[in-house]
């Protein structure tokens, strides 16, 4: 495979021969240009393509070598540049840089010199692709429009979250396993002024105290056995982001005093150490414990907790909130069947929206996950469901009331179920349930039924 892409502009065609069998004897293809101009109608009319590295020749005919570097840096800032130039002055160079330019080389070109100056430039420039690419990542996963809901219930959550988001206050968030609340930490941080700045996780129930410690405060060379080397903790290199301390109801007291004063006073002291660290923190903190019982039988501080309870959040399981299996189902169908040419049959959603979901969302993205493997590429059906979920089939075709059903309820919940099996078609669904489709269509309006259900 190729080390990398790189485009000559050298008006030399001899020169630019010799360039290019030299790249090509370190693992490089090469494009020749003969003008500037010719590299810069080439550049936008292909935007698609990006080399890795462009060596402009400071004579090139045309529109002068600054010039071009200029218009380059222009329409594609993100390729490097390396002038190269028989003449080199300072001024030049310092100039060529001032334009945006990565390296200037001189010429006789040395073999050696080129290639380690293009190695360096080509890794740093996929690194910086790479965390371009990391960060837009991130974005995206965190992206608000990905946290996906459509009750009421949830909707008062995330919109309170988004809120105390500009607040600098610790945020509690509480829910069953599953429920999203390493989601909703995320969602707080980058909606918070801080999201430029790092979110940072750590599981506190993972470590045992002495290692969660390190991991927080950090330590000194020396401390311990194996401590080598001074080592920041997350603390501190969360320095004007966020920490989100996951599963905190595990913490030992000791360390709940430590974090105590982190909390309060910003301050902490590395393990090893004798002076204190400050850092500007915000802290986000979450566990499925429920942490008041914990603060009644004596094993959790209560300064700690009112300290990490400042703003409280607690939220719904999935069983209480049935509106949003169907859009979270479709989707991780999505993410796990991107080609999109799949679907849930209605029979198969309608157990989804049956079941219980002790593990919450979780458990509904593994179920869905594993449906789409056992499916084959077909619709998915209760077939391709575990059985656990599967064998709510017997009970009733409503789901489980969460208080007594009107009669209102029950009409909604049949035309509902009877306008998804007819795949949404209205004229079958009005002859089925023996309405004009007048009726029908005022129904759906009155009950709010719509096709996304
Ligand atoms: N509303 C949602 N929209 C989209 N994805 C969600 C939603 N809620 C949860 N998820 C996804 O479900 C999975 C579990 O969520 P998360 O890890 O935030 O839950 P948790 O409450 O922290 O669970 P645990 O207590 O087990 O740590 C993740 O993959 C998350 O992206
Ligand atoms: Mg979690």
């Amino acid at each position: 495979m190729e080390k990398g892409r790189i485009f000559i502009c050298e008006t030399d065609e001899e020169s630019r021969r010799q360039m290019r069998v030299l790249l090509e004897s370190g693992g490089y293809l090469s494009e020749e240009f003969g003008a500037g101009g010719a590299l810069l109608k080439y550049l936008a009319d292909h935007r698609e393509e990006s080399p890795d590295l462009i060596l402009l020749d400071t004579g090139v005919p045309g529109i002068g070598g600054f010039e071009i570097v200029r218009r380059l840096r222009e329409v594609r800032p993100e390729i490097p540049l390396v002038m190269v130039s028989a003449f080199a002055t300072v001024r030049a160079a310092v100039e060529a840089m001032k334009l945006g330019a990565s390296d200037f080389l001189l010429k006789p070109i040395l073999t050696e010199e080129l290639l380690a100056l293009v190695e360096k430039i080509v890794e740093r420039n996929r690194l910086m692709a790479e965390n371009r690419s990391l960060k837009a990542e991130i974005r995206r996963r965190f992206d608000p429009d990905q946290v996906i809901f459509r009750s009421s219930a949830f909707r008062r959550v995330f919109d309170f979250a988004r809120k105390v988001a500009s607040a600098d206050a610790c945020v509690l968030i509480q829910g069953e396993s599953g429920t999203g609340k390493e989601l909703i930490a995320s969602t707080i941080h980058y909606a918070s002024p801080r999201r430029d700045e790092r979110f940072l996780t750590i599981n506190c129930a993972a470590l045992t105290e002495t290692l969660l410690e390190s991991q927080l405060f950090g330590y000194q060379k020396g401390a311990f056995t194996g401590a080598v080397s001074n080592h920041r903790g997350l603390v501190e290199e969360a320095h004007k982001g966020t920490l989100f301390l996951d599963e905190i109801g595990d913490i030992t007291p000791a360390l709940q005093a430590k974090l105590l004063r982190v909390l309060q006073e910003k301050e902490f002291i590395p393990v090893g150490a004798t002076r204190a660290r400050r850092s500007d923190v915000r802290f986000l903190a979450a566990t499925n414990k429920d942490l008041e019982k914990e603060v009644a039988a004596g094993r959790f501080r209560e300064d700690l907790y009112y300290r990490l309870n400042v703003i409280s959040l607690h939220l719904p399981a999935l069983r209480e909130r049935k509106e949003d299996i169907a859009p979270l189902a479709e989707f991780f169908l999505a993410k796990y069947s991107p080609r999109r040419e799949q679907a849930i049959t209605p029979e198969a959603l309608s157990l989804l929206q049956r079941y219980d979901w002790p593990g919450n969302v979780r458990e509904l993205e593994n179920v869905i996950e594993m449906a789409v493997i056992l499916s084959d590429g077909l619709n998915l059906s209760p077939d391709h469901l575990p059985v656990k979920v599967a064998e709510k089939k017997e009970q009733t075709t409503f789901s489980p009331p969460e208080r007594p059903m009107s009669m209102a309820d029950v009409e909604r919940l049949h035309i509902e179920q009877i306008y998804r099996q007819t795949g949404y078609h209205k004229v079958r669904t009005a002859e089925i349930l023996q309405v004009s489709r007048k009726t029908l269509s005022r129904k759906l309006q009155s009950f709010g039924i719509d096709k996304s259900g």
